[in-house]
């Protein structure tokens, strides 16, 4: 018996990375998972991987940042397993440039990503939120539920080169305290993952094939210059990037009944960085 045997999580984002890691996490302590990511082939290999280690997943293909999104993902959690219990808002990219090279489009890019498609997220969670709470009390029992959001060191202390990315992680901080507010008599906790340098394509070096990203037919430059990430790395007190298996710990701390009674709070996952 896992810590969260017979819980639904949604996690967005999750057929590669951190998303990828915190699905096999949380899946590994008997959570059933709903996979989302832009295209069938990463999501459904992390269907297949769940499966193989003995948990339970299914997947949920679309991009986020579709209007319909939201209702779609958690419905698939309810149709698909009966319940929702645990949401983690992690799917998203980066489109760096200083601002008086970015555009309104590139800007508005990372506000729908980061905060649009969470929002809509968690919106239509909203409603079967209230049932379930509802339920649960009149027959006395009190059901703890799950949010964590993903944000980056980025929002919470800015970085030079990525004014769009920054305000829409900023903003994410904003939406998880004022939601911890709301749904506290919902009984759900929602809180926020501020992660600094984790090893994955977005922050591999610009000249490696893979941070070359396609998103809705647009190829995107993610990556970080190569001059910056050895810099980058002598600012962590521990000395290196993070693991994805690191930074899921750091969600997971968040969805494991110890965490039932902390609500609201930015959890800065960085190996020590404070900028
Ligand atoms: N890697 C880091 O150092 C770091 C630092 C701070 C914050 N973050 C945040 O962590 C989260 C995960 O990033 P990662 O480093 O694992 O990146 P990643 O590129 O390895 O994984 C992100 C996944 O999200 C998916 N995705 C992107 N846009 C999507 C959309 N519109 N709809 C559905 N899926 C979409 C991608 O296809 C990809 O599989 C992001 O929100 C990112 O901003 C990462």
């Amino acid at each position: 018996m896992g810590k969260l045997s017979g819980k639904v999580a949604i996690v967005s984002g999750s057929g590669r990375g951190i998303g990828r890691a915190v699905a096999m996490k949380l899946a590994s302590e008997g959570a059933s998972i709903v996979v989302n990511d832009l295209d069938a082939g990463p999501a459904n290999e992390v269907v297949a991987a769940i499966e193989a280690a003995g948990g339970t997943a299914i997947a949920c293909v679309g991009n986020v940042t579709a209007p319909d999104f939201g209702e779609r993902f958690v419905r698939a959690a309810i149709d698909g397993f009966g319940g929702l219990d645990i949401i983690v808002n992690n799917a998203g990219y980066t489109r760096d440039g200083v601002i008086q090279k970015q555009t309104d489009e590139q800007f508005q890019a990372m506000i729908d990503v980061h905060v649009t498609a969470p929002f809509r997220i968690l919106r239509a969670a909203a409603e079967p939120f209230r049932t379930f709470a509802k339920q649960e009390a009149a027959e006395g029992r009190e059901v703890i539920r799950k949010v964590v959001n993903i944000s980056s060191m980025a929002g919470t202390h800015g970085n030079a080169g990525q004014v769009n990315y920054s305000s829409a992680k900023a903003a994410v901080v904003g939406m998880t305290k004022t939601l911890s507010k709301e749904w506290g008599r919902l009984k759900v906790c929602v809180n926020c993952v501020a992660f600094g340098f984790i090893e994955t394509r977005l922050t591999k070096p610009n000249d490696d094939p893979e941070t070359r990203i396609e998103i809705e037919g647009r190829t995107i430059q993610a990556g970080v210059p190569t001059a910056m990430l050895g810099a980058l790395k002598t600012m962590v007190p521990l000395g290196r990037a993070g693991t994805v298996e690191e930074a899921a710990g750091g969600v997971y701390l968040f969805c494991a009944p110890e965490s039932d009674y902390i609500t609201g709070e930015v959890l800065v996952v960085g190996g020590g960085v404070s900028l």
